[in-house]
């Protein structure tokens, strides 16, 4: 680990797990949910935030007229759904050890159905691992992975190490996933992101990113500008341009297919009300390395 500060479920990139922990509540309390997190309301309850969250439709229009709340929710939903098929499609053809880079308040490991040899790393810092494992734990919820390891990282420091340490077998295809982290981090640290990807990935092997095409321009389209949130968030974020992951992993011997947020809304039958701010230019991209 390095010895930059690191943070819990209540500060920092921290908070952001549990934003989106909340909105996935928000989504599951939907009748027509597009993916239903049963274990993420929970979270939220337990958190203590210093913001206030919403856990369910009524709470999330109460408290934002705006409706940036409810919307962020849909968005939350079908960017959960989009990779649970990820790794719905990578167990049907073969691929069961997975990777979950900044996983935050994911509860994939504990809600997805996996076969029997399967294996889920997750990786986040260690107070924001701590907080979901003792969460579950408490409530008597077990992974559904048959082999589930939590690994403490940074990951703009060196979590391959970490990851192999932990048990990571580079000669087995991987289905990897980065949801939610690449503006996180600065751009030496997400080129080095995608180069030990690709180092570690076995032909076979699967990954689903989030990226957005312009996030400066979704920045600037925000109509709350003043609002406590956005400003915390324009903090944490980096939003110089960058090559896109097809790009990135084009000349490796990946084929990329991307999918723009609408679309996936649209698949899934829900219209995609969604503010730039939010949904803005995301793009799911999903790479397998041939
Ligand atoms: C927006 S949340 C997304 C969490 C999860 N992937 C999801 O979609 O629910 C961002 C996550 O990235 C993690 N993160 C950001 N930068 C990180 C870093 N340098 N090292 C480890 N984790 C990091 C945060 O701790 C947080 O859990």
């Amino acid at each position: 680990m390095s010895t930059e500060r690191q943070w819990d479920i209540v500060s920092g990139v921290g908070i952001t797990a549990l934003a989106v922990a909340a909105a996935r509540a928000v989504e599951a309390s939907r009748p027509d949910a597009v993916a239903r997190d049963t274990y993420a309301a929970r979270f939220v309850e337990e958190a203590h935030a210093p913001l206030p969250l919403a856990t369910s439709v009524a709470e999330a229009a109460a408290m934002d007229p705006t409706g940036s709340w409810p919307a962020f929710a849909t968005y939350a939903g079908v960017r959960t759904r989009a990779f649970d098929e990820h790794f719905e499609r990578a167990v049907e053809a073969g691929v069961t050890q997975a990777v979950v880079l900044a996983s935050g308040l994911d509860t994939r490991a504990f809600r997805l159905r996996w076969p029997s040899g399967a294996v889920c790393y997750e990786l986040d810092q260690p107070l924001v691992l701590d907080f979901k494992l003792n969460v579950l734990r408490g409530d008597g919820v077990t992974p559904t992975v048959p082999a589930h390891r939590p690994v403490a990282v940074d990951l703009r420091h060196d979590w391959a190490a970490a990851l192999e340490a932990a048990g990571f077998d580079r000669t087995r295809p991987t289905a990897w996933l980065a949801e939610g982290l690449l503006p996180y981090l600065p751009p030496e640290a997400e080129e080095s992101l995608f180069r030990e990807i690709h180092r570690l990935s076995a032909p076979g092997s699967l990954l689903a990113v989030e990226y957005y095409t312009d996030l400066r321009q979704a920045l600037d389209s925000a109509e709350e500008r003043t609002r406590e949130w956005a400003r915390n968030l324009e903090i944490m974020i980096h939003t110089d341009p960058r090559p896109t992951p097809g790009e990135r992993l084009g000349g490796l011997g990946w084929e990329t297919r991307d999918v723009p947020v609408t679309e996936a809304a649209r698949e899934y039958g829900r219209a995609l009300d969604v503010p730039a701010h939010i949904s803005g230019n995301a793009v799911f991209a999903f790479a397998r390395r041939g």
